[in-house]
């Protein structure tokens, strides 16, 4: 039987997650919105290019969550995404109540699922949809270390003039500013990224990547990144539905790990069938270890004051 996904959100990120699933035939898609007919529409059109494609799954868009029961991975990209002028965290309110109404509805018609978090500020987001799904920790995961370290190799291969499959990299921390890439970590087939580019062409790339995302929404104006994104997201479905057990960089409620306990920050992971498999505790520098204290720092000041909202919910 065919795996089935359910994409929450059918904007820029959920639609092309959707197309994205469906190409590489990863299962069934059910794609639902707030918005009369535009997951319908989106849902038919992806339909659509299946035979182009050559891909054999059924993909629908709706109104209705009983059409997601049983799915066995809900991705959440549901909400507000940010204009010119906006920081992830201005998104906060209007997402709690999205995030936290989507996942409400969906968890109770797809008990068993894993939940993959897009939705903005990622790190809090994933905290809301953790309380309020009341599933374990392996089966909540957010997704923007892929993203964010897609960018920084992408920068790299260019300035190296290298395949960007060669480069090995990995940024930890919130997915927002204080995000951390870690330069010890990063390689070009193995050697040293530190002996083929220069201090500060490693630092001007190192801070272009922390601020990647705002870097498009100033040309789009009117949205945010979303093709890189779905393909990050998809990665990640991908490792969950092959058990493939891919190391990645994902957002994870740590307790203990690197000091930090009851948050959600990105880390590196084994993604596999049942979720987030194991939490790869890396060795950090004093420096590298205050830098990722400073962006956990950040996700604490959200989940703080949203704590009592939550608690409110019984969540
Ligand atoms: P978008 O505006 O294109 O799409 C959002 C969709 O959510 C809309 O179709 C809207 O109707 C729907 N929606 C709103 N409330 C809803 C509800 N209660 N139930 C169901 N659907 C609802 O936005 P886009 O570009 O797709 O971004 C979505 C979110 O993902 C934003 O919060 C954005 O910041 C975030 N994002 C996160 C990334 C990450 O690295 N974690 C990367 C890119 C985007
Ligand atoms: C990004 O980094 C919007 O968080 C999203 O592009």
């Amino acid at each position: 039987m065919r795996k089935k996904i359910t994409v929450i959100g059918a904007g820029n990120v959920g639609a092309s997650c959707a197309t994205r699933l469906a190409d590489k035939e990863l299962g069934d898609v059910v794609i639902v919105d707030i918005l009369e007919g535009v997951p319908t529409g989106k849902g038919l059109d992806i339909r659509q290019s299946c035979p182009v494609e050559g891909s054999d799954v059924k993909v629908v868009g709706t109104n209705d969550y009983q059409e997601t029961a049983n799915s066995d991975i809900v991705v959440v990209t549901a909400g507000f995404a940010r204009k010119p002028g906006m920081s992830r965290d201005d998104l906060l309110w209007a997402n709690y109540e999205v995030v936290a109404s989507t996942v409400r509805q969906a968890v109770q018609h797809s008990p068993n699922a894993i939940l993959i978090v897009v939705t903005n500020p990622l790190d809090a987001m994933c905290h809301v949809a953790w309380k309020v799904s009341g599933f374990p920790k392996n089966r909540v995961v957010g997704m923007a270390g892929i993203l964010d370290t897609a960018r920084f190799r992408a920068f790299l291969a260019e300035a190296l003039d290298v395949s960007v499959e060669s480069v090995v990299a990995f940024v930890l921390g919130g997915h927002g500013d204080t995000m951390v890439p870690l330069v010890r970590y990063t390689s070009v087939a193995g050697i040293p990224v530190t002996d083929l580019l220069d201090e500060a062409t490693l630092h001007q790339i190192v801070e272009r990547t922390r601020f990647g995302g705002g870097e498009i929404v100033k040309y789009l104006k009117t949205g945010s990144a979303y093709y890189a994104p779905s393909a990050a997201t998809v990665e990640m479905v991908e490792s969950i539905l092959k058990d493939k057990k891919k190391v990645l960089p994902c957002s994870v409620l740590l307790e203990g790990e690197y000091g930090i306990n009851g948050l959600f920050v990105g880390v590196p992971v084994k993604l596999g069938a049942s979720g987030v498999e194991k939490i790869y505790e890396i060795k950090l520098t004093e420096e590298e270890r205050a830098a990722l204290h400073k962006s956990a720092a950040a996700v604490q000041e959200l989940v703080n004051v949203m704590k009592p909202k939550l608690e409110a919910a019984g969540a």
